[in-house]
Formats: C-alpha cells, structure tokens, sequence
C-alpha cells in the first residue's frame, strides 16, 4: 500500500488519504474517453448499494447535490419547513433554500452534538415537510419513538450524512435503515471522490426520479443510449452526476474501505484516551464501536476557546471550529430563533487535527500542546472564568459537573 498524499501530521485539520491505485484508476478512465456519466459511475453505484446492504443508491456531483435532490424527491416546496440544527456545514441549509424552502433550526445535544428525538419533536409545525438529522461527526441519531409520528404526519426524514459513511446504526450501515440517506465524498471525506456524493432512495420509483433529476431531467432508454438525437426531458433537474473521473476514485477508495474504517477508530480511540485527563477538555463522544470517527471534536472553557484556538493555530496545530452557527449567519438570520444550547457550546467547540495519515506521536502532540494551552490560557483569564456553568444556558455536561 503506498500513501501518495504527504501525512501532514497536525498541521493539517482533515486531509485526502489516497492509497495509490487511485492513480492508475482515473489513467484508466482518461483513456476510455468517456469522462461523463458512464460505466464506472454505475459500477460505483453497485458496489456502494452492495457495501451498505441497500437495493440501490443514486451516485451525484456532491453531498449538497444529494442533500438538494433528496429534498425535492421527498416533496419539499417552497412554503415547507425542514428541521434541521444549527450546529451543521452552511451546506445542509443551502440545500434546503435551493428548495425554496425555509430552515427551522433546531438545538443539539451537548453530549453528542446531535440533535435528538425531543429537540425535533417541540419544533414541529404544520409546515413541517421534512426532518434533516446531521449525523455529526460519523454518529447514527436514534429517532426512535419519533418516526411513526412523522410518518403519519407525512413528514420525511433526509439524513444528512455527509461524515458518516460506514457508520453502523444498529446492526446495519448508516442508510439502511429506510430514511433518504445523503453522503458526501469530498476531498476530506472517509471516502473521497475529490467530489462527489450519493443519495439511498427509498423505493425505486424514488431512485428513478432521483436519476432523472440530477441529468437535468432528462430520461432515455437504455436502448437509446448512442443516439444522439433523441432525448426527452420529463422533469426538473440539475447537472448533478458524478463523473467517470471521480467515480473511478471512488471505488478504489471503497475497495480499501475497511482499512479505513480501522484507521479512523483507533486514532479516535488513541486520542480519547490521551485526551481523557486533561483538565477542562470534554471529549464529543461518537460511539466509536459504531462509528467510522469524522472528527474529534472537545469542548473546552468557553472563555478560554479562542485564546486556545489562536494558540495552537501559532504553533501550527491545525485546529478548527466546527460549524459557526447557521441560525447566525446573515443569509440565514431571517429564519432564526434563540438556540441557548447551541450559541452556549458552540463558543466551547474546537475540532482536532483528524485524519487517517495521523500517527499515535501527532495525537501525542496534540494532546500536549492542548495541555499546555490550556493551562496559559486559564492562567490568563480572569478569576472564575474556568468555574462549571459559566455560560447560561449551558445544559452542563457529566464531567463538568463532577470537577
Ligand atoms: C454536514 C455536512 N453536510 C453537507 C456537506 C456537503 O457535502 P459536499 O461538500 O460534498 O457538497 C458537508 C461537507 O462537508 C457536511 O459536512
């Protein structure tokens, strides 16, 4: 196995991990001269509904593409309202707007950092269309004891799992559970296409609809495949395939899947564990015996975050914030409402350095560096700045309240 991406180590946040063959792949598909489309899109297809134990999935440009699609085959029109947390990449919004929908945004849970059963259900009106649950971080979301109220309701569930490919909810994979499910494999992705995504119908006239709508609605036999001149156009739709090119990325990086899936658990497993007595950082669990980790994600003392962020950004420890609040964003402020819990850990958040190349020495580091950061920072900082609960409304989590 050869690694052609430089390791980066923590001056990197998330990176492309390519195994080599990739290479040979996209030779491959430049020769066969067919760089739309094609053969290897629906081979990618295949191979995709046969690793996640679904009868089919529809391969598209990006996981916005599939977020997009998913809404309008789920019925989403302007007028609707789609449930989705704040606490989500802009993307998830973007793509509900792209319906002419409007966003309701939802809270998180402090533990997990995803929304849960309860936060959905207060939100609910009659304009509700469609639930978008963010699995954040690669972690399933149990709606259990909700989902037969939106079924009766009529309401969708479009789960936005951009960073949980691989992901087991229950004894499945995360998309096999019945819902439209959504995956991104952009560059930095468990899985990368360089870009792509792909969306699990759950019918098959949903995968035909799906289909149609991302070849600019345009549908053709298979016979006619070749002939230029005949094509009909039977709907909306949108120039959202994948192409030969990223799709011949995409099953070579499928083919070494598992490997993967074992790299990113224990990196998340080494960090937990080097992270775990460092005063004032709370691990985001992600139930890793069930998850392929995204992210590692720690909450730390509010007014301690940006000084630690700043810090260790200095000392080209390349951590992130993610996400800035939606809710708070000025395209989207129309449509917001006080969120105490998210505006409360979101000042709390930074993401690790998190990606496969990573040895158990960068998490070392990391950790070290975070260690001492914190220390400075806390050092710094007014009397009781670090004291349990300084943020209102800050829902306190298990280990703040034991220290
Ligand atoms: C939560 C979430 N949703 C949607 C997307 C959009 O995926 P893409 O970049 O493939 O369009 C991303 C991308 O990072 C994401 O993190």
């Amino acid at each position: 196995m050869t690694v052609v991406t430089a390791p980066g180590g923590p001056r990197a946040n998330a990176r492309p991990f390519l195994y080599g063959d990739e290479i040979t792949a996209i030779a491959r598909a430049l020769e066969s001269g067919q760089y739309g489309h094609g053969a290897e899109t629906e081979a990618f297809e295949r191979e995709l509904a046969a690793y996640l134990d679904v009868p089919d999935v529809v391969a598209v440009a990006t996981g916005t593409a599939a977020l997009h699609l998913a809404l309008l085959s789920a019925g989403v029109a302007p007028g609707d309202e789609v449930i989705v947390p704040s606490l989500t990449f802009c993307a998830s919004v973007q793509a509900i707007l792209a319906c002419g929908a409007r966003p309701r945004f939802v809270d998180v849970d402090p533990a997990t950092l995803c929304t849960t059963a309860d936060d959905v259900r207060v939100a609910l009106t009659p304009a509700t269309r469609a639930v978008m649950p963010v699995l954040y971080g690669g972690r399933a979301i149990d709606l259990t004891g909700l989902r037969e109220q939106l079924a009766a309701q009529d309401i969708a569930i479009v789960e936005d799992a951009a960073h949980a490919f691989g992901s087991y909810t229950g004894p499945r994979r995360v998309g096999a559970a019945g819902d439209l499910t959504c995956f991104s494999f952009d560059a930095i992705k468990a899985l990368t296409c360089a870009d792509g995504g792909a969306i699990v119908p759950r019918t098959a006239g949903e995968a035909a609809v799906l289909r149609r709508a991302r070849a600019l609605g345009i549908t053709r036999s298979r016979a006619d495949r070749g002939a230029a001149l005949s094509y009909t156009v039977d709907g909306t739709g949108f120039r959202y395939h994948l192409s030969t090119l990223h799709a011949a990325i995409g099953r070579v990086q499928l083919a070494h899947f598992p490997e993967m899936e074992t790299r990113r658990r224990r990196l998340w497993t080494i960090y937990a564990a080097a992270l775990r007595d460092i005063e004032n950082v709370t691990v985001v669990d992600l139930d890793v015996a069930h998850t392929v980790p995204f992210t590692c994600t720690v909450l730390v003392p509010a007014p301690l975050r940006d000084e630690v962020h700043t810090r260790l950004r200095a000392a080209e420890i390349a951590v992130g914030v993610h996400y800035p609040l939606n809710h708070l964003q000025p395209a989207f402020s129309r449509w917001a409402s006080p969120l105490p819990r998210s505006e409360a850990l979101w000042r709390q958040v930074l993401t690790l350095p998190f990606h496969p190349a990573m040895t158990e020495n960068d998490v070392h580091t990391v950790a070290t560096a975070l260690r001492r950061t914190l220390r400075l920072a806390a050092d710094n900082a007014p009397a009781g700045a670090t004291a349990p609960n300084q943020d209102k409304g800050h829902r306190p989590h298990p280990k703040e309240t034991s220290q």
